[in-house]
């Protein structure tokens, strides 16, 4: 693992982080893939250090495998569960973070449905702040975690064609994958419906965009795709989900269009039937989908270990 150290005291996003941090981080995170196969998977590097977990919206993926990442580095992890919090009772998100800023947490590992939230809560508490996902903006340790996907899938992520397919508008997970992507030399198709591809994207972000899936994934390597996330849609995106699934929906027949050994890839979780055919997520060889769970417990617990190495050294 490298000894390099993160100069940034929170984790809101892949834009402030430069190719050199990223590809230490994804280097620390190899390692710890290789004490998550083992039997006896814990350390110490976090001992005596306090981490919350604070989710305002629901998640499988992201917080369990913090809360595992956390452990297994030996922090004291606690997960406030915001349906039984004060929140329920008027308490503002600044309050809520004052609140648990004077228990003196080491580490604040935050999603949120508002875009902004999780940065304007880390100028209100001392320690470490990790975006778990806000709104439509990022979810970095997602970006992370499929950047090592296919870094140990394929052996290099410079030089290859990355198709992001379906609900780009409301996606937090395209935004920091198209950073990283881009950071890191791949190249990025954005694939989905006028509706749900924000004008202007491919000059922002120096990306190519489709309408069409078969042009869309054309010698692809890696074909990502997304769910239609109806939780932050005001209004009617899509003619009817079956239609959506006929014109958007990865199957075999449009995947051929891709590289015969295109990885195949979702964030989670998945909608079958909508933005994917469930025989081509469950195919073996050709699916990613379950290695992404499984490096994200590694990679989130690069991030812990980044973020307090200044905060480890300065107690030695
Ligand atoms: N990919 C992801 O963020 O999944 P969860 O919502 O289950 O955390």
């Amino acid at each position: 693992m490298t000894a390099a150290r993160s100069p940034h005291r929170h984790l809101l996003g892949i834009a402030s982080l430069g190719r050199e941090e990223i590809e230490a981080l994804l280097e620390a995170a190899d390692g710890f893939v290789e004490l998550n196969r083992r039997s006896d998977k814990k350390l110490a590097l976090l001992r005596g250090l306090t981490q919350i977990n604070l989710f305002f919206e629901s998640s499988t993926r992201t917080r369990t495998s913090f809360e595992l990442a956390g452990k297994r580095l030996g922090a004291d992890v606690v997960n406030m569960s915001v349906g039984v919090s004060a929140i329920k009772k008027g308490e503002t998100l600044i309050d809520t973070a004052m609140t648990l800023n004077a228990m003196h947490p080491d580490i604040l590992v935050v999603r949120h449905h508002d875009s902004g939230a999780v940065a304007l809560l880390a100028r209100h508490v001392r320690c470490a702040v990790i975006n778990a996902g806000d709104g439509t903006h990022e979810h970095p340790t997602q970006a992370l975690l499929d950047a090592l996907t296919i870094r140990r899938r394929r052996g290099r992520i410079a030089g290859l064609l990355v198709a992001i397919c379906g609900d780009i508008a409301h996606s937090r997970v395209a935004r920091s994958n198209i950073l990283l992507l881009t950071r890191l030399g791949a190249r990025v198709r954005l694939v989905a419906p006028p509706t749900l591809l924000p004008a202007g994207m491919d000059r922002q972000y120096g990306v190519e965009t489709f309408h069409d899936m078969r042009a869309g994934l054309e010698g692809a390597d890696i074909v990502m795709m997304l769910r239609l996330q109806s939780e932050r849609m005001q209004g009617s995106f899509v003619p009817s989900l079956r239609e959506y699934f006929h014109f958007f929906g990865l199957t075999w027949e449009k995947l051929a269009a891709a590289r015969p050994d295109a990885l195949i890839m979702h964030p989670g979780p998945m909608n079958r039937g909508v933005e994917i055919d469930g025989v081509v997520a469950d195919d073996i060889d050709r699916s990613a989908i379950l290695d992404q769970v499984e490096m994200g417990v590694a990679v989130r617990m690069a991030c812990l270990d980044f973020l307090t190495r200044d905060l480890r050294a300065a107690a030695a």
